[in-house]
Order: structure tokens, then sequence, then C-alpha cells
């Protein structure tokens, strides 16, 4: 298969998938917004358009949205860093972190409170007693959703009781003195809209394996490291780019020694070694998504 077939088949590969579970999660959230003060978004700093939940935007219109990058170590941060001037510019607030060592968390609390801000002077003015800033989190699966709430929230992690009109199974968890917060109802899944959306999905492990074929995760993303980050090719397989993914393939295959009978090289060992990489965020420094590419839409 050349390139453009490849193209081709990724063109077909656009999925609509857990429709029904959007739905009902779109309608718990939906539910619960008159107790929410702020909304904590958070999409991986890799993809930060295929990781946000496009399908939500008009249900949170009225509230403050703060999208906070995970992954920030794994990332670009010259192209990250577009995505978030981007993003203010459409009127969020935005905030990176790194998850994993715990980098940039106090920036949350501060941008909180600085979010809040008219709202505690409108409670002032309308004498009402100052409560405590009420957040939902929510994010697409594997974006670091539990491992945020786990280091914002510390050891302090206790429930909080039920709200009156707030389901009982929802699970609010009180942060310190000032906040609490809610784990997003249901699981929210992003828009598969664009071929390019699925694939880079499927490249940071944020959806299912069987959604895609392997082996076009793999083809896109070797053809992405040449266009965007040939060093990589260079420094984590020893390989030169070339404009052919099955050349580089190739290359792989014999430096990594997959070999079948014959000395004819494994293709799927090689492509396994490049997914197990993809899962394990061995390969980092990379953001996928790129501004040119939903302003060429
Ligand atoms: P979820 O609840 O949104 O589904 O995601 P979760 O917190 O389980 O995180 C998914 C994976 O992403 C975890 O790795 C987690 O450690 C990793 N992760 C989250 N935030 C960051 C970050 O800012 N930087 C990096 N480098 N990794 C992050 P895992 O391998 O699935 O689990 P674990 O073995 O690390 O616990």
């Amino acid at each position: 298969m050349n390139n453009s077939d490849k193209e081709n088949v990724l063109n077909k590969s656009v999925i609509n998938c857990y429709p029904g579970h959007m739905a009902k999660a779109k309608r718990q959230i939906k539910e619960q917004l008159d107790f929410i003060d702020i909304v904590y978004e958070l999409i991986d700093a890799r993809i930060p358009y295929s990781s946000k939940i496009r399908e939500i935007q008009g249900l949170l219109k009225n509230k403050k949205v703060l999208l906070i990058m995970t992954k920030m170590d794994l990332c670009d941060i010259v192209v990250t860093e577009k995505w978030k001037k981007y993003y203010e510019e459409q009127g969020y607030s935005v905030i990176g972190v790194d998850l994993k060592n715990q980098a940039n968390l106090n920036a949350v609390f501060k941008k909180t409170e600085e979010m809040m801000q008219d709202l505690y002077e409108k409670w002032q003015q309308k004498g009402l007693k100052k409560r405590k800033t009420r957040i939902l989190c929510i994010g697409i699966p594997n974006v670091g959703k539990s491992t945020f709430i786990n280091r914002f929230v510390g050891k302090r992690k206790t429930h909080v009781g039920n709200k009156p009109g707030v389901t009982k199974q929802l699970e609010w968890i009180r942060v310190n003195e000032q906040f609490e917060l809610l784990d997003s109802p249901g699981i929210l899944w992003p828009k598969l809209d664009q071929e390019y959306v699925a694939i880079h999905l499927a490249c940071m492990n944020a959806i299912r394996e069987e959604i895609l074929p392997l082996e076009d995760v793999v083809w896109y993303f070797l053809n992405f490291l040449g266009t965007y980050y040939p060093n990589i090719l260079k420094e984590r397989y020893g390989i030169e780019n070339t404009s052919e993914v099955e050349e580089m393939l190739e290359q792989i295959g014999k430096k990594r020694g997959c070999l079948k009978k014959g000395g004819i090289i494994d293709m799927e060992k090689v492509i396994q070694i490049v997914m197990n990489d993809l899962k394990s965020d061995t390969i980092s420094g990379i953001t996928l998504d790129r501004i040119e590419q939903i302003e060429s839409k």
C-alpha cells in the first residue's frame, strides 16, 4: 500500500462512537450545571484540539471554563504554547500542568481564585455568605483526570454529603476550605469528526486500539515524525527520515532485528514496537495537533 492509498483508508476511518454514552453524560452534566461555579476541562497538551470535548461546548457556554493542559512534560512546548494562545483568544483561561512531576498545580488554585473574584463580589453585594467554590472536572479517558484529582485534592480526600437536588451517586470531593470538586458524571468521549482527530487520539492512546487498525496508527505516526520531528526518528529508532513509511518500517525492523525466516522483515513486530512506544509515552517533545490543520478545514 502506498502513502496515498493509506490516506484514503484514513479518510474512511471517521467514526462516531458511543453516541448513547455521550447523550447520557451530557444530560447528567446539564442537571448539575446550576450547582457549578467553574468547570475544569482537561485536555492533553499533545492533542489540545483532538482531546477537547467539543460536543459539550454549547452546554458550557455560560460557565467559566479553565482549560487544564495535562502532560506538559511530554509535549512540544512551542506548538502547545500556540494552542494556549489560541484558546485564550477564544476567551478561555488556560494552564499547563505536568502531573507526573506535580508541576504548576498551585497555578490552578491561584487561577481559580482569580476567575472567581467577580462571583465573590456578586455574592457580597447580594449579602450572601461566601461559600465554597464548586468545580466540575471533565475530560476524555486517559487525559489524566484521576491523576489530576488525586494531586489536586492530595491526602485531604474526603467526600462531601449530598446536596439537595444533586444525584446521590455523584461524587463531590472536598478539596480544601475554599473548593469542592465534582468528578464528571458518566464518560465523555471526543468527537471523532475529522480523520486526524481519530488518529491523533489513537496515537496518544486515548481511544481503544480496535477503533483504528494499528498499522494505520503507526503509519500515520511515523509519517508525522518524518514531517515534524525527524530528529526523533534518529534518536529513538536510529533511522533516517525517508518519504516512504514502508522504508522507515523496514529500517526499524533491521535495526531491531525483527526478521522472519528468510531474512524477511516482520512488519507486525515493528508495528508493535512503535505502538508500545506510544502506549508507554516513551516519546516526548511532540504535539500532534496543529492549528494550521483546523484552520484549513
Ligand atoms: P484518566 O483518569 O483521565 O483516564 O487518566 P489517568 O489519570 O488514569 O492518567 C492516564 C495516564 O496518564 C496514567 O499513566 C497517568 O500516570 C498519565 N499521566 C497523567 N497526567 C500526566 C502528566 O501530566 N504527565 C505524564 N507524563 N503522564 C501523565 P498510566 O501509565 O496509565 O498509569 P500510571 O502507571 O502512571 O499510574
